[in-house]
């Protein structure tokens, strides 16, 4: 599949993640493999309002080609902050329509706009207008059981123009829980002449090769899998491939969790970044040797300096000893 000239040979996506999916994030899991990223939502009305902190969640790294996805519910907002983003230069403006929490839906936006399909053919329709790059869509199977209406909406926004949609096996009202299904997807994938994108509980290569193979989608959307975790991409890229996976080495992954903090320091001052790097410094402590001791380490850790040395404990934990 192809977005806007960005080729996805591996049909790789890094799943936007607030809080999660910022520029040194997304760079690493680039460099790692991932071939389509996102930015994390940015409010179309904070946009509009001229909200700086905001706007800056769409900065791109140098060079990056992203996406950027905003949320909200009223087209007019929609559109003229797309508008708006478009100096950053985006591969795709992406739009939200699955965001589970309380706050988003109660305002009628993220999942809550599955509730009104043609709702969200009109803000495809009125973005895609205000801008000349692609517009996606991300959304769940529906916003609960009995309303799982994931086709409705997919042709909706596929007749409205959309150039994609990346759709999440789980109703809003299952948020994060149980297993992503899969069904849903294959029928959306089967009806739209445009990508589909599955995403879902990809957390290794076999979950990849067999969400391609039950629903057809044409890419796979890696979210929670990739936290701690950026080197995923590389497995799923050989697997993919049928290549053999030279699993990535202790050096290799503190190489890249050093060039995360630097970068997050760098982009964001250690004030924003510090707190931030904590809850990576845990996911990437997951699984290690040592890894309680590590994780009350991390809570402590108030200085580029000590992540580093942290993360150093992590791989290398005969040199800490
Ligand atoms: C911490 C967190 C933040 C998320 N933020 C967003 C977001 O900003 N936009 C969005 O469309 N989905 C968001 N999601 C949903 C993910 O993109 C993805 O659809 C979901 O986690 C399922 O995929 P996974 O099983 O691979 O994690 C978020 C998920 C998590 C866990």
């Amino acid at each position: 599949m192809e977005i806007n000239g960005l080729k996805l040979k591996n049909g790789l996506m890094l799943a936007p993640m607030a809080g999660v999916t910022d520029m040194a994030f997304r760079a690493l899991c680039a460099e790692f493999g991932a071939e389509y990223c996102i930015t994390e939502m940015i409010s179309a009305k904070a946009v509009c309002f001229g909200d700086k902190k905001t706007a800056a969640l769409a900065r791109p790294a140098e060079g990056e080609r992203v996406a950027i996805q905003i949320f909200g519910s009223e087209p007019y907002y929609m559109a003229k902050a797309a508008a708006e983003l478009l100096k950053y230069a985006p591969v795709a403006i992406d739009i939200n329509m699955g965001c589970p929490v309380p706050k988003c839906v109660k305002s009628g936006e993220g999942s809550a706009l599955m509730k009104n399909p043609e709702l969200c053919g009109r803000i495809v329709a009125e973005v895609k207008s205000a801008v000349n790059v692609p517009v996606g869509v991300k959304m769940r199977t529906g916003f609960d059981d009995a309303h799982k209406n994931a086709l409705e909406v997919a042709k909706r926004v596929e007749d409205a123009g959309a150039a994609y949609v990346c759709v999440h096996g789980r109703t809003r009202a299952q948020m994060y829980s149980g297993c992503a299904e899969r069904d849903t997807l294959k029928s959306v994938k089967a009806a739209l002449s445009i990508p589909v994108i599955g995403n879902g509980d990809i957390k290794c290569g076999a979950d990849a090769v067999s969400m391609v193979a039950e629903t057809g989608c044409d890419a796979v959307a890696v979210g929670r899998g990739a936290m701690g975790r950026p080197w995923m991409f590389a497995e799923l890229a050989a697997v993919i491939e049928g290549r053999e996976y030279i699993p990535t080495t202790a050096e290799e992954k503190y190489a890249a969790v050093a060039k995360h903090i630097r970068a997050a320091v760098a982009n964001k001052g250690a004030h924003v970044a510090i707190p931030e790097l904590r809850k990576h410094l845990a996911w990437y402590s997951k699984g290690l040797y040592g890894s309680a001791a590590l994780r009350n380490r991390v809570t402590s850790v108030c200085t580029e300096r000590e992540a580093l040395d942290v993360a150093e404990a992590m791989f290398f934990p005969e040199k800490a000893e």
